[in-house]
């Protein structure tokens, strides 16, 4: 793995995310590894060599001795950075910024999806909360089954909303202020409008056709009949006041009462089968997280039902004993090929056998036991790729994304990492008239019909069928890593459907296990492997064409995709201060708390 110094900074907070620039064609890797200007064209200053490549520009960062946090837009970031400033603590301000998320990132920021939060207290304490949606009661196999019934767009998508939930229990757990407060950037920001960014246009007009099919929908985000454009500025009074109610009333304002009705009539009106008592029943879970072991850190995850844990504790194990020290270096082909041979096997176990904890058996010590995934990363032959059709499972195809992770830490130790999620981008594509927020399409993480690759291309097996209350397999990990006393030294998470447990990992080794600067951890490229296709994906652009070549020669199918998932995340510098790192594949930025910010760091 490259590592370089570690005072070698990412630039000050604000800054734009460049684009992926043409010179990346020409930057090689690993042991072909030339000095390569990273800096993106927006920067000012010199242009310092550096020997990771960062296909899509610099990745913003801060650094900071103060709490900061980094979302998928720059106001979330500041309504969350707001919070801390006045006194809140990292709930606080993770509440805050999903809140605001929901506002500013129409997306996937959400009230009505669901996701997974994952924190650690100043006192070290370690939580992990489930507030994934769950099949309405009167949904089972048979939901999907009928020709055109569909999973992506519209009332059937919809499993029950539980964000707001979530963010409510975390914050009556773990928050200092009061709640209302949390919310105020949001409704602000509803209410004031905020400057829509050419990259929120952009997703507009590419999921037009489904967007314009809902009347909510169109009046939001077509204004005239015309998409809103890069620049407008877009104010949504029907969801400040859906916001003013959830201030004033909590979760119940969206599960039960008016805003309940509207959803459970929209819902309706487009196909579905959610209830108001599906609505009123929704309740978040706090589950024990996932711990997994690698080289002395700690990397504490999201379990069942979110397949993040297992996958990360499953490659970790096999990478432990099928790579020597300072393996696996993701800047080489041959790297990257022991990384995908692992995720290759740990997809197979996750595709046919996980499902929701609370309504199959999981035969997860099997599944887990050290033996087992020591004879697993034992298979692993280092000259060649593994065919996925001789190990056990099933067929599939491609992917698209939009799901969005924040992430929070203070200087005195406490750290949330949240990833939410309406499923596909702009969700079910339906605005709640009136309510003014989209529905997720979250029933397309189930396995909907046999044999049939949902969204991210995975065949899941009855482990993951379609069953009521149940709650459907997830790939998002929200992710701490701790060193070997226990200190905090990574916040991380990222979107990218059955992309996110690898990438998340990717930047763990990268930044933790390989002491690389989280800047150039977040911006490196990325590769997957999950099973079924049996192919590795690879960011187009992101590597050379020798690249490439070298990993069909070891016997992999090589997919290009535009890019791979959109990192967030906060590293912990040995002496205390923090570095806030977004991904430049996206647009989101670092925001740093007012209190003793640290001078801006060069590149
Ligand atoms: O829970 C899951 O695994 C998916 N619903 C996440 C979707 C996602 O990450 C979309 N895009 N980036």
């Amino acid at each position: 793995m490259s590592r370089s110094g570690r005072d070698g900074r990412g630039p000050a907070v604000g800054s734009p995310a460049p684009r992926r620039s043409s010179r990346l064609a020409c930057a090689l890797f690993g042991g072909l590894l030339l000095a390569f200007a990273g800096k993106g064209p927006a920067e000012s200053g010199p242009q310092a060599p550096h020997p990771v490549p960062r296909p899509f520009g610099v990745s913003p960062s801060v650094t900071t001795r103060s709490g900061v946090v980094v979302s998928a837009t720059a106001e979330a970031s500041r309504a969350g950075a707001e919070l801390l400033d006045a006194g809140g603590n990292a709930v606080d301000a993770a509440v805050a910024t999903a809140l605001a998320l929901a506002v500013t990132y129409p997306q996937a920021g959400n009230l009505a999806g669901g996701g997974f939060l994952v924190a650690r207290s100043r006192d070290g304490s370690l939580f992990a909360l489930d507030f994934r949606e769950t099949a309405p009661a009167a949904a089972g196999r048979t939901t999907f089954a009928a020709p055109g019934a569909d999973s992506l767009t519209g009332g059937l998508a919809v499993a029950v909303p539980a964000t707001v939930r979530g963010l409510e229990e975390a914050h009556r757990r773990l928050g200092r202020l009061p709640w209302a407060r949390c919310a105020a950037p949001a409704i602000r920001l509803a209410r004031d409008g905020f400057v829509v960014p050419g990259g929120l246009a952009q997703e507009i007009v590419a999921e037009r056709k489904r967007l314009l099919r809902f009347p909510g929908s169109r009046r939001l985000f077509f204004p005239g009949g015309k998409p809103l454009a890069a620049g407008e500025r877009l104010v949504q009074p029907d969801l400040a006041r859906t916001l003013e109610a959830v201030a004033r009333k909590g979760s119940d304002a969206l599960h039960r009462g008016p805003i309940a009705q509207a959803i459970v009539d929209d819902v309706r009106r487009t196909g579905g089968i959610l209830t108001l008592l599906d609505l009123a029943s929704y309740r978040p879970l706090w589950r024990a997280p996932a711990e997994a072991t690698f080289r002395g850190l700690d990397v504490v995850t999201m379990p069942l039902p979110s397949s993040g844990g297992f996958l990360v504790t499953s490659i970790l194990a096999q990478l432990a004993v099928a790579g020597g020290a300072g393996e696996p270096d993701l800047d080489t082909p041959e790297g990257v090929h022991l990384f995908v041979e692992a995720a290759r096997r740990a997809y197979a176990d996750r595709n046919e056998w996980l499902g929701d904890p609370d309504c199959v058996a999981v035969p997860l010590a099997r599944l887990l036991a050290p033996a087992r995934l020591a004879a697993l990363g034992a298979s692993i032959d280092r000259a060649r790729a593994t065919p996925s059709a001789s190990l056990p499972s099933v067929e599939a195809r491609a992917e698209r994304e939009e799901t969005t992770h924040l992430v929070v830490a203070t200087p005195d130790g406490e750290a949330v990492s949240l990833t939410t999620t309406l499923n596909g981008v702009f969700g079910n594509a339906s605005v709640v008239p009136g309510a003014g927020f989209l529905l997720n399409d979250e029933m397309d993480d189930f396995a909907t019909r046999p044999g049939v690759p949902n969204l991210f291309g995975l065949v899941q097996g009855e482990a993951n069928a379609v069953r009521p209350g149940a709650r459907p397999l997830s790939s998002m990990t929200p992710a701490l890593v701790l060193d070997r006393r226990g200190k905090l030294r990574l916040v991380v998470g990222s979107p990218g459907g059955s992309t996110i447990p690898t990438t998340v990992l990717q930047v763990i080794l990268r930044a933790a296990a390989f002491d690389q600067p989280l800047p150039d951890a977040v911006a490196a490229a990325r590769f997957h492997h999950q099973h079924l296709p049996d192919q590795v994906s690879v960011e187009r652009g992101a590597v050379p064409p020798a690249f490439e070549a070298a990993l069909r020669a070891l016997g992999h199918a090589v997919q290009e995709r535009e890019s791979i998932g959109r990192v967030h995340a906060i590293e912990v510098l040995p002496d205390g201060r923090l570095v806030g790192a977004a991904d430049p594949r996206g647009y989101g930025a670092p925001a740093a708390a007012r209190a003793a910010s640290a001078p801006r760091s060069a590149p």
